[in-house]
């Protein structure tokens, strides 16, 4: 029984004060509607309709590529009106409404609630302490659900239900279209109601059923503070279900991921204020240290990452040893037992097996072999202004501090390459060479005194 789901999303979101529809703000580093959308496509629905409004456009551009039906609601009349543009994309069977700014709801909840239907209808509510300006759910005596009263429709007595209407709810298909068709306007907002089908039913004698939700995976965002606790609360999930998978984490209140792991291995350990982002993979042992930052990169086993290192788009090999204050830009790989030290840079380059670039080093558009030893201060001069060239640095070759490579260039394999050199011709294999000048020391000379 495959639902068809309906994610409205056509509210302006004013109360987050900003230009991105409210929908497009991310969560986990993921939009608000994709997790909406990806909860949804884990009940393969029969159809997704998303119904949109302000900022439309950018919503749909973003997303061309779902199989989804767009809606345009082009004024917000209720969120019965809204279901009611979509109707026309709907199959039989059931259908499910979502909304595009409640991003924590899970797959198997929606489960719960179709599996809870019957025949009938299914609603998800959830006791609050606060149940402020949510819809509340009437029920008679014998526990059976009447109606839903709205906050702004409700009396003095109906108010202290703490059970209220989450929003989401799941109808059969021929009874949404009759009674969506029966709506009015006549109540304290002046919009259709989506809840007063609810009454419907009852009068119908369709049976009205009822699933408990947990307040945050219905938790809706209005504005950045509502933002903010929802991704606390999903960043702390993320950190549960990691630390289930054995990883040790510093302090999960201090872990931000906002992308996926795609793999990772046995003792990983990640200290505090670390953010992953994109896709990564982890090999066993990798350890990360405080502040670092990692986008889309793979890392393999026994690696180790030391403070405030960034590395974006890279794949580092086995039991390399990377910072403090590294930055690794994209397209960089390292094989296997590298070090890179502390304020060193390295763009677009190959770093060969237990090659060595402890200290303040720019490396861009290089192949540098194994065992190379890059001394501290080390340029790759790879750009003229308008193009950029590749530097080689063979196997076994040594660099000499504070030295200026200038593109396009190739050092031989064993090759030294005296401090203080700007090297602009090849370097040959095994000898070494430099460009200095001289050292002299002029033996009379004397120190300028102060005039008196
Ligand atoms: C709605 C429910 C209320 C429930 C609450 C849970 C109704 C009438 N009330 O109230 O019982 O407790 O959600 O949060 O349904 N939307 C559209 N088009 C519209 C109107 C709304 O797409 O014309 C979308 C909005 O983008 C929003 C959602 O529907 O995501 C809810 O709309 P809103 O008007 O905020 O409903 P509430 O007043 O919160
Ligand atoms: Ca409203």
């Amino acid at each position: 029984m495959n639902p068809n789901v309906v994610i409205l999303a056509a509210g302006q979101g004013t109360r987050m004060r900003s230009d991105l529809p409210k929908v497009l703000h991310p969560l986990g580093g993921r939009p608000l509607l994709q997790h909406v959308y990806e909860a949804a496509m884990g009940l393969s629905p029969l159809s997704l309709t998303i119904v949109y409004g302000h900022g439309g456009d950018r919503v749909r551009c973003l997303f061309a590529h779902w199989e989804v039906n767009w809606v345009e609601q082009s004024r917000q009349l209720g969120t019965g009106h809204a279901v009611q543009q979509a109707m026309p994309h709907l199959g039989e069977g059931m259908v499910l409404i979502l909304y595009g700014d409640v991003p924590l709801l899970r797959t198997q909840t929606l489960q719960r609630l179709l599996d809870s239907c019957g025949e009938g209808l299914g609603l998800l509510t959830v006791e609050l302490d606060d149940p402020g300006g949510y819809g509340r759910i009437l029920r008679d005596s014998q526990g059976k659900v009447l109606k839903i009263v709205e906050e702004k429709d409700a009396t003095g007595e109906e108010k202290k239900i703490r059970e209220v209407n989450t929003g989401i709810l799941a109808v059969p298909a021929q009874h949404l279209a009759r009674w969506l068709n029966r709506l009015d306007n006549r109540n304290a907002q002046g919009e259709y109601y989506l809840t007063d089908i609810i009454a419907m039913a009852v009068e119908e004698g369709v049976p009205v059923n009822t699933t408990g939700a947990e307040a945050d995976e219905v938790a809706g965002i209005n504005d950045k503070r509502q933002l903010s606790e929802l991704e606390r609360v999903y960043q702390r999930r993320q950190a549960d279900s990691l630390m289930a998978r054995g990883v040790t984490l510093h302090d999960p209140a201090r872990f931000d991921l906002r992308g996926e792991i795609e793999s990772i291995g046995r003792d990983v350990e990640i200290d505090v204020n670390v953010i992953l982002e994109g896709n990564i993979r982890l090999g066993d042992r990798v350890k990360i240290g405080p502040g670092v930052v990692i986008k889309d990169a793979d890392i393999a086993d026994d690696v180790e990452i030391l403070a405030h290192s960034v590395l974006d788009n890279v794949r580092v090999g086995a039991g390399c040893r990377i910072g403090p204050f590294a930055r690794l830009r994209p397209q960089t790989e390292l094989d296997e037992q590298v070090h890179i030290g502390n304020f060193v840079e390295i763009k677009k380059s190959l770093v060969g097996k237990g090659s060595k670039i402890n200290h303040l080093s720019y490396i861009g558009d290089s192949d540098i072999g194994s065992g190379v030893n890059v001394g501290a201060g080390t340029i790759t001069c790879n750009y003229d202004g308008v193009n950029k060239f590749r530097t080689v640095i063979e196997d076994g070759a040594f660099i000499g501090s504070d030295t200026q490579l200038v593109a396009p260039v190739k050092i031989g394999r064993d090759a030294t390459i005296g401090a203080g050199s700007t090297i602009t011709r090849d370097a040959p294999s095994g000898k070494l060479t430099l460009s200095r000048g001289r050292q002299v020391t002029i033996e009379h000379w004397q120190r300028p005194q102060k005039k008196t």
